[in-house]
């Protein structure tokens, strides 16, 4: 199936991108930030858990599956609108704690290398930018996806701390030394198989997250987003931005 051709959004809606490796906050970010501006939140990386997520119901020897076999689970996907995001539902219903579970993060990356399921999920998320202003996170939005967004950031952050926050936000409450080095090797192991798609956009602002909370990363992001569209580029973000 070929892609649409390559753009920001297909109609003139307005849209940021906001990528970076794994647990780098992009995701509470981009929704966040959405939420403060009045826009949808698109999490690229919630296509592809799906994806690998119906693979694993209908085939759980992952050892067996091809790239045929991988896209055709793409069918029991929708891109739905729902609050403030528009979010994968899975037959119908969504699953966000099964597309963040182990076997999903554990296979996730391996069928994020398939091109015609990055075709797939590229074309996903370019129809919700269609009907939407978005916010949309994931590895290469600012690059493959919507080199021409009004927006791109690039968000990194010390392994060792990615982890941390990660582990904080599945555990509720702060790790162990121990906990936060398997969980930095894990992490580091999973950049690694991502490292082709993670591209920071030549035009894309780099923040780095280390030391800032998270709000004041979201107050970084929608300074910026002011920014673009007092040079014209996004004229309509002051008029859609929202309080709190
Ligand atoms: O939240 P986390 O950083 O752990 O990962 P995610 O955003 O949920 O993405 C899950 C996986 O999808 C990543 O490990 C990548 O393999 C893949 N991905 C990608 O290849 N390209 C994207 N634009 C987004 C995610």
């Amino acid at each position: 199936m070929p892609e649409r051709p390559r753009g920001a959004s297909p109609t003139n809606q307005i849209v940021i991108a906001i990528d970076g490796p794994a647990a780098s906050g992009k995701s509470s970010t981009a929704q966040w930030v959405a939420k403060r501006l009045g826009f949808k939140h698109v999490d690229s990386g919630a296509l592809y858990r799906a994806i690998t997520a119906v693979a694993l119901r209908r085939y759980p020897a992952a050892e067996s599956w091809t790239e045929d076999l991988v896209l055709s689970c793409g069918a029991a996907i929708a891109l739905t609108p729902d609050g403030g995001s528009v979010a994968p539902t899975l037959d119908g219903k969504r699953a966000d704690e099964e597309i963040r579970g182990a076997g999903v993060t554990d296979h996730v990356s391996e069928v994020a290398r398939m091109q015609r399921v990055r075709a797939w999920v590229n074309d996903m998320v370019r129809r919700a930018s269609a009907s939407f202003d978005i916010v949309v996170d994931g590895r290469d939005m600012g690059t493959a996806v919507f080199p021409n967004a009004q927006l791109k950031v690039f968000l990194v952050a010390d392994p060792w701390e990615r982890a941390r926050r990660r582990l904080v936000q599945q555990l509720g409450r702060g790790p162990t030394d121990d906990e936060i080095a398997a969980e930095t090797s894990r992490l580091v192991h999973r950049d690694a198989g991502d490292a082709t798609q993670t591209v920071q956009a030549v035009d894309a602002v780099l923040i780095d997250t280390t030391y800032l909370t998270q709000e004041q990363q979201v107050e970084r992001i929608v300074a910026l987003a002011r920014a673009v569209s007092h040079r014209g580029n996004a004229s309509s973000v002051d008029g859609r931005e929202k309080q709190g």
